[in-house]
């Protein structure tokens, strides 16, 4: 029996030694395999008599047994060493900051707008939104602007196609637009919402113009306060108040120029005074003016035609392009750039996802 002995023995210490699941495979071939060192053992019994068989046979059974159990007990292990060696290769700190490259950069539009949630949050204006696809009515008809009004060109209105009724007849109803101003917000606000109401409304807008100043998709805030003691002198000091923080400047030069809009009586234009002499611009001191926003006292027809009692309420709306304010501000003088997608622009004017906006930590880094 010490040629088993022997043999197990053998075999073990090069399981042992064994560091590598292909090779240890290879001795598993060339132990229990058809031609391997056991098997070839097994095969001699057939040669024996009965009794020595049966003595044999059981020895070398227990052995194969044996030499098995130790095979798969190293391969486990090995198996378990080769994934702890994966882990610890493929390991990654989900903790460290991103390399330059990677930082992506918010748009300056999405920076302003962030920015005037921000300021007028501070003046407890919450934010509303509407859908960027309108109807006629939340448009147009509802902010006094009927279907023969003028006013209807001055928007470059974009109209969708009318949908077809079902039953092949023509379909009367007017078609929906995508919208040209945020003020539908101020109509779907105060439908749904009691008095007193106090809301920005930032979004898109859309008007069919293209020039270096003009893009079909641009951005407004929308303003509405409604109360029962509102007057101008409200609308101007919110705007006052809202130009400080924003252009970050103590002094602001404002002009509040008489103008019209038909959702609003009376109405103003604002401009906001600025230097242009230098080449640069510079807001806040200077000669010249630059419109702003446009804004008014909420014309009563509007109230009633949101189920508000003119008599009762009084209240303030303006309307303000982002873009506009966003390169006065940043300094850049060219508008398409904003709509191009381009990552060397957005990279160079972008700004950090970390740094969001606040009137006690200052607008912008
Ligand atoms: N909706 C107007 C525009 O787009 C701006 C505006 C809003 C004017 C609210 C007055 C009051 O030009």
């Amino acid at each position: 029996m010490s040629d088993l002995s022997d043999l197990e023995a053998q075999i073990l210490n090069g399981v042992k030694s064994t560091q590598d699941l292909t090779a240890l495979e290879g001795l598993r071939v060339s132990v229990l395999g058809k031609k391997g060192s056991v098997t070839e053992l097994l095969k001699t019994l057939g040669g024996l008599d009965p009794e020595a068989r049966r003595t044999r046979g059981a020895s070398i059974n227990a052995l194969k047994d044996r030499v098995t159990a130790a095979l798969d007990q190293q391969r486990q292990q090995l198996e378990v060493a080769v994934l702890d060696a994966r882990l610890a290769a493929e390991r990654i700190d989900v903790s460290l900051p991103p390399r330059p490259n990677t930082e992506g950069k918010l748009h300056p539009l999405t920076q302003t707008m962030d920015e005037l949630v921000a300021i007028f949050g501070a003046m407890n204006f919450t934010v509303a939104t509407g859908p960027d696809i309108e109807d006629d009515w939340h448009n147009f008809t509802a902010l006094n602007i009927p279907p023969e009004h003028p006013a209807r060109d001055m928007h470059d209105t974009f109209y969708l196609r009318s949908a077809q009724p079902s039953n092949g007849a023509a379909d009367s109803a007017p078609r929906k637009v995508l919208r040209t101003h945020t003020s539908p917000v101020q109509i779907r606000h105060m439908m749904a919402h009691k008095p007193p109401i106090r809301i920005i409304a930032p979004g898109r807008t859309f008007r069919s113009d293209h020039d270096a100043t003009h893009s079909p998709n641009f951005h407004q805030v929308e303003g509405l306060v409604i109360g029962e003691n509102i007057h101008m002198g409200h609308l101007k000091g919110c705007l006052i108040e809202f130009c400080k923080a924003f252009f970050e400047i103590d002094e602001v030069p404002l002009r509040f120029r008489p103008s019209f809009f038909p959702f609003t009586e009376p109405s103003a234009e604002v401009d906001i005074g600025c230097d242009r002499s230098s080449g640069d611009l510079v807001i806040g001191k200077g000669n010249d003016w630059l419109e702003i926003l446009g804004c008014g006292m909420v014309h009563p027809k509007v109230m009633k035609n949101c189920g508000l009692d003119p008599e009762r309420w009084q209240g303030f709306a303006f309307g303000m392009g982002i873009e506009r304010i966003t390169m006065l501000k940043y300094g850049l003088p060219d508008l398409r750039p904003f709509f191009d997608a381009d990552l060397r622009w957005l990279r160079h004017y972008g700004f950090s996802f970390f740094e969001t906006p606040s009137l006690e930590r200052g607008l912008a880094p």
